[in-house]
């Protein structure tokens, strides 16, 4: 069997307290060993079992256990380190700590990072087979996994108490093994990938602007997906209020404008741009210095002008990257969205039906590509899993198009 690799991937292990917790030490070594790098968190009962200095001699780098620590906070502040990771790891995830994670606490070092992180979450629980099974337990299991955490175990066996059942925690080759499988392929290593997501807003006076109800969810979750498929990610983000994607670069812009200056700054030196954004079509011709007031019980007329189209423009530079373009149609999805890949030359095109009921302001959503020659449906799902089989088939199609 090929031994797991984890090349590269900077992973934050979190140990929480149980007997189980010293097989966390040669967890770290077997990472280590696979090609992570690796910071080890303890919570305060962890550190009754093994020390922090036993971690910290094993992963060569400082253990932290504390929110309180100031010297610790000062060379990595605690959002850095959440910020850092682009996998957490738990194990051993005790009964409480998989508690405190279901229900969102942050009441210590620990529990904060994991809220506080976009990274993916893997847990690998180590408790009492009673305590394994009791309905308070799976029901925290379940809220998690819902929420896309994995579960690595429990293995099933002899415990230290002279009981028996699921409750272990897997063996550290076990939990590395599994670990590996789940980074699945990583397509896109070694590639750049440019994304625009979330809405514009144009502005009307200084209080006023012209929005759209683009959440940016899709677009982020493309961001999130794609660097997870190992490309090094630039994600061009209008206003929304959406954590960064671990391990992506982000640049805020407001308007089109704004949007267009960053994406054409950015594209030449990237291989693939996802125009996820719901570019504003119009902006109003002048911006009030002031705010506009009523006058009498007249209408106001704004004068409006056309955007410029940010897609048509990268896709017309003379070393472009793939150009991945969105269609968010009310009717006739795939006639538009055809006519749309075909009017601004694009590679493809992410299609879907907008409305009430589907679209804009939802985690789930369906996709229908679209590229010259050929098409597929990607299901309705939620945005992060289609956004994963996006990128899969983005990196399919640009691989072919660059052979
Ligand atoms: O023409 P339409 O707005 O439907 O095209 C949608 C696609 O074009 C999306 O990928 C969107 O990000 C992009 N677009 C753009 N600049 C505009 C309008 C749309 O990049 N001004």
């Amino acid at each position: 069997m090929n031994r797991p690799s984890l090349a590269g991937m900077r992973v934050l292990l979190g140990v929480s307290g149980g007997i189980a917790a010293y097989k966390a030490c040669e967890l770290v070594r077997r990472l280590r060993d696979a090609g992570a790098d690796v910071r080890v968190v303890l919570t305060e009962n962890a550190a009754r079992f093994v020390t922090p200095l036993t971690f910290q001699a094993l992963s060569g780098q400082p253990v932290r256990s504390g929110l309180w620590d100031d010297s610790a906070e000062a060379s990595m502040g605690h959002l850095e380190l959440a910020h850092w990771a682009q996998h957490v790891l738990i194990a051993p995830a005790s009964a409480d700590l998989i508690a405190r994670l279901a229900h969102g606490l942050a009441d210590d070092l620990l529990a904060t990072l994991c809220l506080a992180s976009t990274a993916p979450l893997s847990i690998a629980p180590a408790m009492n087979v009673r305590m394994w099974a009791h309905a308070a337990t799976q029901a925290n299991v379940a809220t998690l996994r819902q929420r896309g955490a994995t579960f690595l175990g429990p293995a099933d066996g002899p415990m230290a108490e002279n009981e028996s059942g699921p409750g272990r925690l897997l063996e550290p080759h076990q939990i590395v093994a599994e670990l590996a499988a789940l980074q699945g392929p990583r397509p896109l290593a070694g590639k750049r990938v440019l994304v625009s997501a979330g809405p514009t807003f144009e502005d009307i006076d200084p209080v006023r602007f012209i929005g759209n109800r683009s959440s940016g969810r899709m677009g982020f979750a493309v961001a999130e997906a794609a660097a997870q498929a190992g490309a090094e990610v630039t994600l061009v983000a209008g206003p929304v209020s959406l954590a960064t994607p671990a391990g992506v670069a982000r640049v805020d812009v407001r308007s089109a404008r704004q949007m267009r200056e960053a994406v054409l700054a950015q594209a030449p030196r990237h291989d693939v741009f996802v125009s996820a954004a719901a570019v504003g079509d119009f902006r109003p011709e002048a911006v009030a210095p002031q705010k506009l007031k009523k006058s009498g019980g007249g209408g106001l007329e704004l004068a409006l002008v056309q955007n410029p189209d940010i897609l048509a423009e990268v896709a017309a530079l003379p070393q472009r990257p793939f150009v991945v373009g969105f269609a968010a149609e009310t009717e006739n999805v795939e006639d538009y969205a055809r006519a749309k890949l075909e009017r601004k030359k694009l590679d493809l095109i992410a299609a879907n039906r907008v409305g009430a009921d589907c679209g804009f302001e939802r985690d789930d959503n369906a996709l229908l590509l679209l590229w010259p020659g050929g098409r597929e449906e990607l299901a309705q799902a939620d945005k992060r899993a289609l956004a994963r089989a996006l990128v899969a088939r983005i990196a399919e199609r640009s691989a072919q198009a660059r052979a």
